[in-house]
């Protein structure tokens, strides 16, 4: 990378949460952050903040679940900056509520697919083109421990006694398409990696952000370190992994 290139970076999902939390620590590394919201009035509100604190920030309006927004996103980039070094893909719901398995509606199951999955899988082709235009580029999936079929199917995991169908398979299948995505465009020199920010105190599946941290609860600080770690360091060529703060996960 020239000394003196920008370092480009889309965050999906981040007017808030985890997404905002790495969109602030990038930016004040003098990333150049292009914060992806669905909704444009809390994405200006978001930018606003990060502008505030001095990053470079610009609004890209962009629900995943929408081909039409994905590519005026995908548009936008093009036309303004030509390129994308960096692709976090952050956005993500739940709304299961842990019904059984043998219960669970699959339209909640689908809803869940419709943004982790596929919003991520539409994204992603969007701006891959962009990504192959940077000397260096990284694709970023926010995964969860809840995806990992090695501890949901471990006995001596406390995984072993989460049920919630749909957002653990949608998690599983975020880390398929890593593991894919990781093969096809490492002779481009594009790094894939899923990471799971762990349990994080955030508006997440509906949680009040004003409501006290249950123990055991990490602050978006540390829910936004592993990404931030990955995304800042264009010289970590690691590719195709499934990590935590803590180390390695089981897929
Ligand atoms: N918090 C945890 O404990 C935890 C644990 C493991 C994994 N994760 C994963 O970490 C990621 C970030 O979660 P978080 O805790 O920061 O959650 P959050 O505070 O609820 O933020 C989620 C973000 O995703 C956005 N989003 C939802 N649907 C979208 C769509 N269709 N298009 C674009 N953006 C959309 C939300 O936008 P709006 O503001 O418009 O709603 C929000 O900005 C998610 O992928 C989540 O699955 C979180």
């Amino acid at each position: 990378m020239a000394d003196n290139e920008e370092v480009l970076t889309l965050i999906t999902g981040a007017d808030k949460g985890v997404g905002f939390e790495t969109a602030k620590e990038l930016g004040q590394k003098g990333q150049h952050i292009l914060l992806g919201s669905r909704n444009i009035e809390r994405g200006e509100k978001a930018v606003k903040k990060l502008t505030d604190l001095g990053v470079k920030a610009d609004l890209i309006q962009l629900d995943v679940t929408d081909q039409e927004s994905i590519k005026k996103a995908a548009d936008k980039i093009q036309a303004e900056y030509g390129r994308l070094n960096v692709l976090i893909n952050n956005a993500g719901m739940t709304n299961d509520a842990h019904q059984k398995a043998s219960e669970i509606s699959t339209a909640t199951i689908r809803e869940e697919f419709d943004v982790n999955f596929f919003g991520l899988i539409d994204t992603t082709q969007a701006m891959v083109p962009l990504l192959k235009k940077s000397t260096w580029a990284k694709i970023i999936n926010l995964s969860s421990n809840m995806g990992s079929l090695g501890l949901a199917s471990d006995p001596q995991s406390r995984f072993y006694q989460v049920s919630s169908v749909g957002y653990q398979s949608s998690k599983a299948a975020v880390n398929f398409v890593t593991i894919d995505l990781s093969k096809e465009l490492k002779e481009f020199g594009i790094t894939v990696n899923s990471v799971n920010p762990g349990w994080t105190a955030t508006g997440f599946g509906g949680r009040s952000i004003d409501s006290p941290k249950i123990p055991g609860m990490q602050d978006v600080e540390e829910g936004a370190a592993r990404v931030v770690k990955l995304a800042s360091d264009p010289d970590d060529k690691t590719t195709g992994t499934f990590t935590e703060n803590e180390g390695t996960l089981p897929w």
